[in-house]
């Protein structure tokens, strides 16, 4: 027998839809560390990429549009796919994408992303949404990398602009959020 830790049990988004009493409410049960630990079940195993090694200074992505590098997929599905990029300088062409929100976060570095509704920097630690169909260039500031998420569905802020509204939202009291849990379909004032 090893330490009995809590396992705290959610189904799809665990800060979203999970506080409520339908089907996926949130439960809690006890478990046996020991046996978290070493029972080797749990479905599908955990791999590690490392973005790190494969983008070495030689493999820059997106600066002739015909040769050289291609963002690189990183795992997908029907609904997302999850790529990573690294174009350190003025990209060579600028694109369209018609069937996706693109989710692009600044791991790295900095880029202005040059769009038609006009130009966003997003420094390390930052994103944005490029909104289907707006046409963008992404113009790096030296070595950087962006993950981008492309997703089918259009991608709703859920989070205030303001980082004081923000912070609230994540706030817990007795083991419950103390600002109602977003929804979907929650208006999010800024
Ligand atoms: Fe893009």
């Amino acid at each position: 027998m090893g330490k009995t830790v809590k396992e705290f049990v959610t189904y799809w988004g665990p800060s979203i839809a999970d506080w409520g009493d339908g089907p996926d409410e949130r439960f809690t049960i006890d478990r046996d560390e020991d046996m978290l630990k070493n029972s080797n079940r749990g479905g599908r195993k955990m791999e590690k990429l490392s973005l790190d090694e494969i983008l070495t200074p030689d493999v820059v992505t997106g600066v002739d549009m015909e040769n050289g590098f291609l963002p690189l997929v990183l795992f997908g599905n029907e609904d997302i796919i999850i790529e990573v990029a690294n174009c350190d300088r003025e990209q060579g062409g600028w694109h369209r994408n018609l069937g996706a929100d693109e989710w692009a976060f600044q791991y790295k570095g900095s880029r202005t992303l040059n769009s038609e509704t006009g130009p966003i920097t997003i420094n390390e630690g930052e994103m944005t949404v490029i909104p289907r169909g707006v046409a963008h260039q992404n113009v790096g500031h030296g070595p950087n990398i962006e993950i981008t998420i492309y997703s089918r569905k259009t991608l709703q802020r859920l989070c205030p602009l303001d980082v004081e509204k923000a912070r609230a939202r994540m706030k817990m009291k007795d083991g419950k959020p103390v600002v109602p849990p977003v929804k979907l379909d929650t208006k999010i004032e800024d």
